[in-house]
């Protein structure tokens, strides 16, 4: 389907209902379809929204687009879970059925206040000359998950920005409200994070952008969380634009995050001290990553697996994206971690361990005959091997989706999907290069959702998250090596679905 201005921002109600269940019957068939992740019933998905918890129960939003693999008309969808693992669809939430969003509800956050949970999003506004007004919105959701909007916009573009100006995070701290917003300046039309305070959710004050970095943030900044994870701040953000040599990354747009040892709000500063701003992922797909500190006390993260401005395979079946598998974050000598949470593991079946068979010594070893599609792998290797592991690998192995690592002098893990199956962003490189210490042992934790691929490094130091698309057919775990013996231990489940 050829996407005109008018097929995208076309009215929800004059889609055909004929059309959504032809669109939903088409992703559900799908070969891709992820089995045990958020994906969308029909159509595009990206930023994840108003992760929180309130009435007893885990909740996020996501932002869709019902009708195609485009960017169109934005709504939230809303799930709910009990444990971060198995969700529940309940439907679109927040539609652009206003005139203060009447061309997208877009992304943003939400926060228990009282009995209520309150949402603060983007409306998205073009005038008949295409002209953006952002404007920040409200809404309450109540305990029965019905949603009133607010009347008035909470905050109007400030005169120092262009109409980049969205994706708002609400938190409360100290004795305030603050909210940080993804921004352009005017004058310089660079990116930036701005910061409003409020006592009562009605006035807001602008303080101006967050002083988070010396170095410039490219043209704009979408998407800021300031979430504490082990009491520090921190920052998550996606700078477009950003050069190179400020931080290396490869996507097209990256999801960075930066530690802090202080932040003092009322005079928006937060102080980074010795840390530096660093790539969230060592993969190929995550961006908008949203997290919030719960009230188990711990901070969580979940990420849109996907880009803009990026087109998938899935596309020619009219459907787009999925969000990653909620991620536990804790600190360690300054760097986030990031770990699966407790329930993942109530979706494994019989574990099947895995060890070098003591009659195979040749260069080959097949670790699963079978592995299916959806499964998780922890492997470890010792230190000084070299080789590589191949997941989703046909008979022969001329396809499959390549780990190859060095646990020697020149520690890495490369991840290379030029052999797995449909290409896609190719002038973006097939492969991710993660360096590690010389002579230490690697510890991988792998989840593969038949087209999406998450590697937990090293306890969760890196985690490295994919798209893939191997052609159909059998698939095989197996790993090969230049010379012959390679020593490790792990431990395989098939995974159920949500
Ligand atoms: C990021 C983003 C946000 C915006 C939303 C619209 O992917 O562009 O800045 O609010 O998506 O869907």
């Amino acid at each position: 389907m050829e996407w005109t201005r008018e097929s995208r921002y076309r009215p929800y109600a004059q889609w055909d209902a004929k059309t959504l269940l032809e669109l939903q019957a088409k992703a559900a068939k799908s070969p891709y379809q992820l089995k045990y992740h958020i994906r969308p019933s029909s159509g595009l998905l990206n930023d994840p929204n108003g992760f929180s918890y309130f009435n007893g129960k885990w909740h996020v939003f996501y932002q869709s687009f019902p009708f195609g693999a485009a960017h169109g008309l934005k709504s939230w969808m809303h799930l709910i879970s009990e444990d971060l693992v198995h969700w529940q669809e309940l439907g679109l939430a927040l539609t652009p059925d206003t005139p203060l969003d009447s061309h997208g509800a877009y992304s943003g956050s939400a926060l228990p206040i009282g009995d209520k949970l309150f949402l603060m999003y983007t409306g998205n506004v073009r005038d008949k000359d295409w002209i953006r007004h952002p404007y920040q919105l409200g809404a309450w959701m109540d305990k029965n998950d019905q949603i009133e909007k607010l009347p008035e916009p909470l905050i109007t573009q400030p005169e120092h920005t262009t109409d980049h100006f969205r994706d708002p995070q609400v938190f409360q701290h100290n004795d305030h409200y603050y909210v940080i917003l993804g921004a352009q300046d005017k004058a310089t039309k660079t990116g930036k994070i701005s910061l409003f305070r409020s006592k009562d959710l009605k006035e807001f004050t602008d303080l101006g952008y967050l002083d988070f970095t010396q170095a410039e943030m490219g043209y704009m900044i979408e998407c800021p969380n300031l979430i504490f994870v082990d009491e520090k701040p921190v920052l998550i953000f996606c700078p477009q634009g950003l050069a190179k040599e400020t931080v290396a990354y490869d996507n097209i747009y990256p999801n960075m995050y930066l530690v802090g040892s202080d932040v003092v709000l009322d005079e928006a500063r937060f102080v980074a001290g010795e840390n530096t701003i660093q790539n969230l992922d060592d993969g190929f797909d995550v961006y908008a990553t949203q997290a919030f500190n719960a009230p188990d006390g711990k901070a969580y993260a979940i990420s849109w697996v996907g880009l803009p401005d990026i087109s998938y395979p899935t596309d020619q079946e009219e459907w787009a994206n999925c969000l990653s598998q909620v991620k536990e974050l804790s600190l360690k000598d300054g760097k986030l971690i990031q770990r699966p949470v407790k329930a993942m593991a109530d979706l494994r079946e019989a574990g099947q361990l895995i060890s070098p068979d003591p009659k195979n010594n040749l260069a080959k070893q097949q670790l699963v005959a079978e592995s299916g599609e959806q499964y998780e792998l922890k492997l470890t290797l010792d230190p000084d091997q070299k080789g590589t592991l191949h997941l989703a690998g046909n008979a022969d192995l001329s396809q499959s989706l390549d780990l190859e690592f060095s646990t020697g002098a020149d520690a890495h893990l490369t991840v290379s999907r030029a052999n797995a199956g449909a290409q896609f962003a190719t002038e973006f490189k097939t492969t991710r290069t993660l360096e590690l210490l010389a002579d230490q042992k690697l510890e991988l934790d792998i989840f593969v959702d038949h087209s999406l691929c998450e590697i937990f490094v090293n306890g969760g130091e890196h985690v490295m998250t994919l798209r893939f698309f191997a052609d159909v057919g059998p698939k095989q775990i197996a790993l090969t090596a230049a010379q012959a013996k390679l020593n490790y231990r792990g431990t395989f489940w098939k995974l159920k679905n949500i």
